[in-house]
């Protein structure tokens, strides 16, 4: 007999990993037996990408390599520039990322083959993100062609792409210490889309794109964009309470709100709240801060619920002029690391995930020819 149905997979565990471990009760997300909190202090984004995809940290020597191969592998063949001008520039960025890692995959299909060599893969489409965001948004912002820019970090080297202009110091290290946070969170749906194709033994890139698709979702990654329509509806301090009370008695979901595994705020909210902060100080901006403080407080006191990462990321690229849609291709600038350690991984400990539905419709039926059917 099958089991009892745990909607939305709730609370079940569906593999093991060592990856990535999240306490939902105490608010604690640790990579790789690291703590984020350290992490995010201290480390970079291409460290912290060592770290997932390897399980250790970095020696120096090690690290300047992983550097120097991510920004040898930053440009994209000709034939995909040429596809990405083939989409309009009103397309939605996520779909124009997921069509273009498809694309990429027919471009150089030697890097797709299922394995640990996927590891190349993995680095190829991490290093070319930027790349492809960067060329799509200079098309329909009219700025010059992107042109490679050597010795930029991988974070200064996202906002160039996408800004043609490098990062202030305070702006890098701030978009440095986001895409930290983005890197990976256990088996969010994202992840699990990506697995679930990996543990067909599909290709890397196919698991990248089912990824992608996942991460669009409004209650997953797309929340950060509605997160910062939802302030633009506010419009000033005064009117939270107003507009928060009006959506929740009518049911609607407050966007960069509650979450399926943290039941106290998410500790990557709390370092972005920061970063919010300070970039709105150094900018004189600090309309977004003030009016998040006070959604927070009127979401908590309504409905008990705690703020998550995507409530405070979109404050930390719409200060740098990131636009809104580019938000959650951001996301997933960053998440590439982490779904492509969880299909390393997956290949590694190779289970075809294939769970089973509890069938609640009719077994009898008696087939009827069309001819008797009127
Ligand atoms: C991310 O899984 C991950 O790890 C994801 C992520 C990652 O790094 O990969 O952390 C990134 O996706 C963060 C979440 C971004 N999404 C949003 O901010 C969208 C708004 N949040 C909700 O839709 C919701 O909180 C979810 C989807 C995140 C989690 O929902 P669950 O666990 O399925 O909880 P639920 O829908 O069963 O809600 C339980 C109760 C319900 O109340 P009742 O109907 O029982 O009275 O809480 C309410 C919900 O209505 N509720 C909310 C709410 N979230 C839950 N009510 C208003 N606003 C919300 N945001």
């Amino acid at each position: 007999m099958p089991g009892e149905v745990q909607r939305g997979l709730e609370d079940v565990v569906a593999l093991e990993s060592r990856i990535c471990f999240i306490d939902g009760q105490q608010g604690r997300l640790i990579y790789r037996g690291f703590d984020i909190r350290e992490l995010a202090a201290g480390s970079t984004f291409e460290e912290v990408s060592y770290l997932l995809w390897y399980g250790r940290l970095p020696t120096r020597t090690e690290l300047a390599g992983l550097r120097q191969r991510l920004e040898a592998l930053r440009s994209v063949p000709e034939a995909l520039s040429r596809e990405l001008e083939a989409l309009p520039v009103s397309a939605n960025p996520m779909d124009v990322l997921r069509t273009a890692v498809s694309a990429l995959a027919v471009f150089e299909p030697e890097e797709t083959a299922p394995g640990p060599s996927s590891i190349g893969g993995a680095q190829r489409l991490t290093a070319a993100l930027p790349t492809i965001l960067g060329e799509f948004q200079r098309r329909r912002a009219h700025l010059p062609p992107l042109e490679p820019r050597p010795n930029l970090s991988h974070a200064a080297y996202l906002v160039y792409a996408l800004l043609d202009r490098e990062p202030s110091e305070l702006e890098a290290r701030a978009i440095d210490v986001a895409l930290i946070l983005h890197a990976d969170h256990e088996l969010n749906a994202s992840t699990f889309a990506a697995r679930v194709t990996a543990s067909t033994l599909s290709d890397l890139y196919s698991a990248i794109t089912s990824a992608i698709g996942t991460l669009k979702g409004p209650l997953h990654g797309g929340a950060n964009e509605r997160v910062m329509e939802m302030l633009e509806e506010i419009g000033s301090v005064d009117r939270v309470e107003e507009v928060v009370k009006g959506k929740l008695a009518r049911h609607e979901r407050i966007m960069g709100f509650g979450h399926r595994v943290y039941k106290v705020e998410d500790p990557r909210a709390t370092i972005l709240r920061g970063w919010a902060r300070r970039l709105g100080e150094a900018k004189a901006d600090l309309r977004y801060s003030e009016l998040l403080e006070r959604v927070v407080q009127v979401v908590h006191r309504e409905k008990g619920l705690y703020p998550n990462l995507d409530l405070y990321s979109g404050a930390v690229y719409a200060l740098m002029g990131i636009p809104r849609d580019l938000f959650t291709p951001v996301f997933a600038a960053s998440r590439v690391v982490g779904w492509t350690a969880h299909v390393l991984e997956e290949y590694d400990d190779l289970r075809l995930i294939r769970p089973t539905s509890s069938y609640v419709g009719p077994t009898d039926l008696s087939y009827v020819p069309l001819g008797e059917r009127g």
